[in-house]
């Protein structure tokens, strides 16, 4: 994979049948509880490992902690880290720490794919579908859960979507004829499906009325709650998203909500939509259609 294609992890080769994927993601802590950080920061760091199609091999720990908090604290990050992991069927295989004001966690990850079947964002055709396997708001219910106004129930249903691991969705994905995949993280679902469309060559088109969003996830964009990250991420995109006039503010906030731990965006062709669709429902994957592939427009993304 080249850096012009943005893809989520770097790929290199080793012979015709394998090739090694390699990650690192961090960042501070989304929630109070320290194991589930970890928890929560491993499934997120390993994501871009499932969004090439691969399987996670060994993870490093990388670790920023202030020497003010107690060590029991780092203990039951990297506990939730390395029980992540175990889910995820990796072994961490050591680390670094750093002494840092603010603690940061995640994991350099490793993995091993079968070189002709790397997912990368850059094979998305036109009449594809296109699949996203978790809910979005993830970034508006911590904003609204650090100034305790998110409400239980949508903390909770965070809480699960963000340690949900992508393996069941990756591994669906690849024996389902999928054509281009990306995980859903910072740059929120707009951010990703734009990369998409500019590797592939092609026009995403989104259908607004299908995104899929966690519980309260509106009514908290309607009071405000809306992270930095969803303006910057607008304004990175100004003039390369083609919006309906009608289209709300909240929507707006919510495709542009840059998400912790977020789905896989999936490009599926027709043929072998319904096989997807019925093979994740039986994982147990959330899976909903969210739109389709088009020819090259004149904006990367249309929204309908
Ligand atoms: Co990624
Ligand atoms: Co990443």
């Amino acid at each position: 994979m080249g850096p012009e294609t943005s893809d989520d992890a770097a790929v290199y080769r080793l012979n015709d049948d394998l090739a090694i994927i390699q990650t690192v993601d961090f960042f501070t802590p989304v929630v109070d509880d320290p194991y589930l950080f970890g928890q929560v920061a491993a499934a997120n760091s390993l994501s871009d490992v499932y969004a090439m199609g691969g399987k996670p091999l060994l993870a490093l720990n990388i670790v920023c902690f202030p020497d003010c908090l107690p060590a029991e604290v780092l203990e039951q990050i990297l506990k939730g880290g390395a029980d992540k992991a175990a889910e995820a069927g990796a072994i961490i295989a050591g680390g670094h720490t750093v002494q840092d004001d603010v603690p940061k966690y995640g994991l350099a990850v490793t993995g091993l794919v079968d070189p002709r079947r790397i997912l990368s964002n850059a094979g998305a055709s036109p009449g594809d579908f296109l699949v996203l396997t978790k809910p979005l708001g993830t970034g508006i219910i911590n904003t609204a859960a650090k100034g305790e106004l998110a409400p239980e129930e949508s903390f909770r249903a965070a809480l699960e979507t963000m340690l949900e691991l992508n393996r069941r969705a990756s591994e669906v994905m690849a024996r389902c004829g999928a054509t281009a995949c990306t995980d859903i993280t910072g740059f929120g679902l707009l951010g990703h499906a734009a990369e998409m469309a500019r590797a592939s060559a092609v026009t995403l088109e989104i259908r607004t009325d299908s995104i899929p969003v966690l519980p309260g996830t509106r009514d908290l964009a309607a009071m405000g709650m809306i992270p930095a990250g969803a303006y910057a991420n607008r304004d990175f995109l100004a003039g390369q998203v083609d919006m309906p006039e009608h289209l709300s503010p909240v929507t707006t906030a919510i495709l542009f909500d840059p998400q912790t731990s977020g789905g896989l965006l999936i490009s599926v062709p027709a043929a072998g939509i319904d096989l997807l669709a019925g093979e994740m429902k039986r994982a147990g994957v959330r899976a909903k259609i969210v739109g389709r592939v088009r020819e090259k427009g004149p904006f990367p993304l249309v929204l309908i």
